[in-house]
């Protein structure tokens, strides 16, 4: 198979997820306002939902170019100011990689603070993937960390003494808070919840991509066999 076949594949599993997750919405009590996360798998999300008959009342998007996507839907776009503390009952979004306790990477989009700051005011966070993103262990995937420009080599330095991991700037990209991201590779992630609050000390950080303290209650996880729903263990 060659890589733009096992690409398509990956695809297809991507979308099987995110109609897995319209499904998911359609439990809720209609007029709902629901998270919605960024990058190729919620893309489909988003077109599925819009082509459902799903009533929402509105979305809270977590990057501008999701909210660009519910708009062209006519999808309504909420502000957190609107819902207040909170909470909404559900925030979806894909994933860079997903361990078995549902601690995850994200922010390979670099849409990683505001996918934080969205799903922490949601009562449930469903994960929609294709298989390739399940791992026994985080870190394979270069670890994203959104930083303040001025603080590039302060943070390259403490994030080398702190895991041993080498940072990548990942040059010419600006994210939606006009800051830079990092990428960290070199790390086997044993201990999400404490590297995600270590990594937040650094002076510099916005905010690192591990999503331990707040991980994924249910997963929609897309295999060649159909998708896998499962609830978060303990
Ligand atoms: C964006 C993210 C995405 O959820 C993650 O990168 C997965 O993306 P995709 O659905 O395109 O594979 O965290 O910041």
């Amino acid at each position: 198979m060659d890589a733009t076949t096992n690409r398509m594949n990956q695809d297809e599993l991507k979308k099987a997820a995110a109609f897995a997750a319209v499904e998911e919405i359609r439990t809720l009590a209609p007029g709902a306002v629901i998270g919605v996360g960024t990058g190729s798998t919620v893309n489909h999300f988003i077109d599925a939902l819009a082509g459902s008959g799903v009533i929402i009342r509105g979305a809270v998007p977590s990057s501008e170019a999701s909210a660009r996507r519910l708009a062209a839907h006519g999808i309504l776009l909420v502000g957190l100011d609107e819902i207040g503390a909170g909470p909404i009952p559900a925030y979806v979004d894909g994933a860079d990689e997903i361990d078995p306790g549902f601690n995850m990477i994200k922010g390979g989009g670099g849409a990683l603070t505001r996918e934080k700051i969205v799903a922490a005011v949601a009562r449930r966070f469903i994960c929609i993937c294709d298989a390739s993103k399940k791992v026994a262990t985080l870190g394979r995937f270069p670890l994203p960390v959104e930083i303040i420009p001025m603080a590039h080599t302060q943070v390259r330095h403490e994030i080398a003494r702190l895991t041993g991991g080498s940072s990548r700037w990942r040059e010419g990209f600006v994210t939606d808070n006009a800051n830079h991201i990092l990428d960290v590779s070199g790390l086997t992630i044993n201990d999400p919840r404490t590297l995600e609050s270590d990594l937040n000390q650094i002076a510099g950080v916005v905010t690192n991509g591990l999503f331990a303290r707040r991980g994924a209650d249910v997963l929609l996880l897309a295999t060649a066999s159909g998708v896998e729903r499962s609830e978060r263990p303990g």
